[in-house]
């Protein structure tokens, strides 16, 4: 092989010398070809160049500076070839340089020298560019995290194989420059430097990478990491607090890459852990007071921030403010004023009184006098949620009446009840007397002290005592002297009604007199029978005679079934027990006196002398018997089975019974069974019930 080869040098050598023979004193080269040759690796090619001027010029081929063949055309030693380059060159006899199957390494460039002896030298360059295809490109971002402010974000490439003639960046489409943007970015083989990356580096890296024989281009989308920036709290609504019951709705939020995970605390307690930051709360409670601390996390950096928002939840102190005042040792007024429960306490004061304000509870203690006695104090009360106030006067006690109830016990002993309500601020304490002395063991008070109760079988002995009440506070004291009475009845009255078969008794009682019961009394004839027809005649029609028991409480009661032709007597009898009072003076109803049915027959009786004159008056006599009947008939008060009899019925509706407009003290029996209001009030006029409700036999 290697002898064809020179043989074939030796052809091409005598070819040339036979081509310019005549051509002297002039050595030139040139090149058959491009000088600048690109190749793919593994390819055979040859750096062709033809000479002339002489034969057989000696030959050295430098790659770069060095040598790499040195030969003389036409001679018969081979060319000779450095070592390490045997491999791939190869000398043709006319002294171009053949590469066989050229590796990577030897692109570069190439010069030729020709050398004769007597001529000089020239030469000529090369540039042989060996290239790869581009194959397998991959693209890369390095650190694996890219942080905000760290110290570069490097864009790199990778590929299994190629050479790269020219490499082009660009960034979200826009190319990249070096130096550009404050020399941020650095261009180096394989790689795009990025100094300091900002959270707008984040976006799209593209390389563009062409050798003359392929070209790829490559994205990567790179994320630089960031935040959570400074967190912004937002609350709604705003509000310097809020009560209690109140809903609101706390979001924190900041800026990061990726988006930053949002915890919300309070306390040791963690209320919420995502990503949008949204605390809902919902009918708070005072107890939900205090600091909310929201805190950001980047995942991916693990960089935290927090925030800190503070929460007040109020509550207004329950009712109002409660304003008092107490007697204390009976010589001083102690003031206080409380309204407890609210978040925060409530602030409570008497500015009257020039003192500071405290907490939940005010309590001020001052030395009694006149000047106290009805002046009013306010007390104020300051909480965030509401203002409020409450008034205290202390007035000494005010003129008042003692109340005499009395009953029966079951003992059979009589019981009576004074009270002695004065009003008071504070309340009074009461004293009682029996004739300046102390009381005895038949005498009782209640536990306010207001009431004394006296029990004794006689009521002679109850009606010889005097008591004194004294009520008392420290603004002052006032007493009241009573004496019991015998059983007594004022204010007696008749009603009469329109067809005039009832009457309605109504009667008062003095105020300190003893009664327990009333015997309702009447004289006259009989009250009309079940049947209707007139009742006989009972019992002599002057004396009285009781037809009606009733209990002390009465102070009214209604006859019914009277005979409107009649004449009725009525009066009342105040007892207590056994022991009767003075009865009442007899009030009638009924016509005036005169010719009555049987006045009539005795006037007849008595006159037998003319039997014409006795048929005459017996005629007239049937004759107005029948009259008399007929219009009985007529106008009788209808009345039913069931209430044949008197009836009574208890009085209910309040009415006036004093038509001397005060003249006579109340009637304090009664004024026990009333409410205080219907005392000042003028009652309606009297209106007798209809006789068909409580029925009692007499
Ligand atoms: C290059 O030359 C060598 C030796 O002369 C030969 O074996 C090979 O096939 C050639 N390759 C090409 C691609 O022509
Ligand atoms: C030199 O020889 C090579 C191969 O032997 C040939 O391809 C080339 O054309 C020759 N050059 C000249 C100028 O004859
Ligand atoms: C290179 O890419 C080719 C086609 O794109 C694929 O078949 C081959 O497996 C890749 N080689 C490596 C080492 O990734
Ligand atoms: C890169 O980002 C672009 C636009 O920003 C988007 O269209 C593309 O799908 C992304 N590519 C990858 C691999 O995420
Ligand atoms: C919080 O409350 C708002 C408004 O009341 C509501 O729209 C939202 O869904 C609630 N969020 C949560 C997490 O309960
Ligand atoms: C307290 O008295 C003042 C002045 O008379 C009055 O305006 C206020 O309404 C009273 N407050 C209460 C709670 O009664
Ligand atoms: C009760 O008082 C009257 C006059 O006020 C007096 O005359 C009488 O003696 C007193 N009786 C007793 C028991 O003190
Ligand atoms: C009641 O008391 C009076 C006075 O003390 C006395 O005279 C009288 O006898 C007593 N009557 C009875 C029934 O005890």
């Amino acid at each position: 092989m290697k002898r064809y080869e020179g043989l074939s040098g030796h052809v091409l050598m005598i070819i040339c010398g036979f081509t310019f023979p005549g051509v002297d004193g002039q050595l030139l080269v040139s090149a058959l070809g491009a000088t600048r040759v690109n190749t793919l690796a593994d390819a055979n090619l040859t750096l062709a160049v033809s000479f002339s001027g002489a034969p057989d010029p000696a030959v050295t081929w430098f790659k770069g500076r060095l040598p790499v063949v040195t030969w003389t055309l036409g001679s018969d030693t081979p060319p000779d070839v450095a070592e390490e380059y045997r491999q791939a060159l190869r000398l043709e006899p006319n002294g171009s340089l053949r590469f066989v199957r050229v590796p990577l390494g030897y692109g570069g460039d190439y010069t030729v020298e020709m050398t004769k002896s007597g001529l000089g030298a020239v030469s000529l360059n090369f540039t042989l560019g060996v290239f790869e295809l581009l194959e397998n490109v991959t693209m890369t971002a390095l650190p694996d995290l890219i942080k905000e402010g760290s110290e570069q974000l490097s864009v790199q490439y990778l590929m299994l194989r190629g050479v790269v003639e020219r490499q082009l960046w660009f960034f979200n489409g826009r190319p990249v420059a070096e130096g550009e943007d404050g020399s941020r970015y650095s261009l180096r083989p394989g790689s795009l430097a990025v100094l300091q990356p900002r959270r707008n580096d984040t976006g799209r890296y593209t390389v563009s990478l062409s050798n003359p024989f392929s070209s790829v281009t490559l994205h990567l989308n790179v994320t630089v990491l960031y935040g959570p920036d400074e967190p912004r709290i937002q609350i709604k609504p705003v509000q310097d607090f809020y009560v209690s019951g109140d809903g609101l709705t706390l979001s924190c939020q900041a800026d990061g890459s990726p988006q930053p995970l949002v915890e919300w605390t309070f306390g040791d307690q963690t209320l919420s852990d995502d990503l949008m930051g949204v605390l809902n709360l919902t009918a708070v409670q005072t107890n939900q007071s205090g600091l909310y601390v929201c805190r950001l996390r980047n995942q991916m950096t693990g960089v935290q921030r927090q925030q800190t928002v503070a929460i007040n939840v109020y509550e207004r102190p329950a009712g109002r403010p409660q304003c008092s005042v107490v007697s204390e040792d009976n010589r001083s007024l102690r003031y206080s004023c409380r309204w407890s429960g609210g978040t925060p306490p409530a602030t409570l004061s008497f500015p009257s009184f020039h003192v500071g304000s405290s907490l939940e509870n005010v309590t001020l203690t001052v030395n009694a006098s006149s000047e106290l006695d009805g002046r009013m104090f306010t007390c104020r009360a300051h909480h965030p949620v509401e203002n409020s106030e409450c008034n205290v006067t202390a007035e000494s006690p005010q003129n008042f009446l003692p109340s005499v109830k009395t009953e029966v016990d079951s003992e059979g002993k009589i019981v009576v009840s004074i009270r002695c309500l004065s009003r008071a601020t504070p309340p009074a304490a009461v004293r009682w007397f029996r004739g300046g002395e102390p009381l005895g063991d038949d005498a009782l008070t209640s536990d306010d002290g207001a009431s004394l109760r006296i029990r004794h079988r006689n009521v002679s002995v109850l009606v010889l005592q005097n008591y004194t009440c004294a009520c008392r506070n420290p603004l002052g004291s006032r007493s009241k002297h009573l004496r019991l009475q015998e059983p007594a009845i004022s204010n007696f009255s008749l009603f009469p009604h329109k067809d005039g078969t009832i009457v309605t008794l109504t009667w008062e009682v003095p105020p300190t007199s003893i009664v327990t019961g009333f015997d309702i009394q009447m004289s006259g004839p009989a009250l009309v029978s079940a049947d209707g027809s007139a009742g006989q005649s009972k019992g002599n029609g002057d004396t009285f005679r009781t037809i009606l028991p009733k209990p002390g409480s009465a102070r009214s009661a209604d006859v019914l079934r009277l005979d409107p032709k009649a004449t009725y007597r009525f009066r009342v009898l105040p007892r207590a027990l056994m022991t009767e009072g003075r009865p009442t003076e007899a009030r009638r109803i009924g016509p005036a006196e005169g010719l009555s049915g049987p006045a009539i027959a005795g006037i007849a009786a008595g006159i037998p002398c003319s039997i014409l004159f006795l048929l005459l008056m017996c005629g007239l006599v049937y004759l107005a018997f029948y009259w008399s009947r007929a219009k009985r008939h007529q106008t009788s008060y209808p009345v039913s089975r069931a209430a044949d009899k008197v009836t009574t019925t208890p009085m209910q509706t309040p009415h006036n019974l004093l038509p001397g407009g005060g003249k006579s003290p109340p009637d304090y029996n009664r004024l026990l069974h009333q409410t205080p209001s219907s005392l000042s009030v003028a009652a309606p006029p009297f209106i007798p019930p209809p006789p068909v409700r409580v029925a009692t036999t007499v």
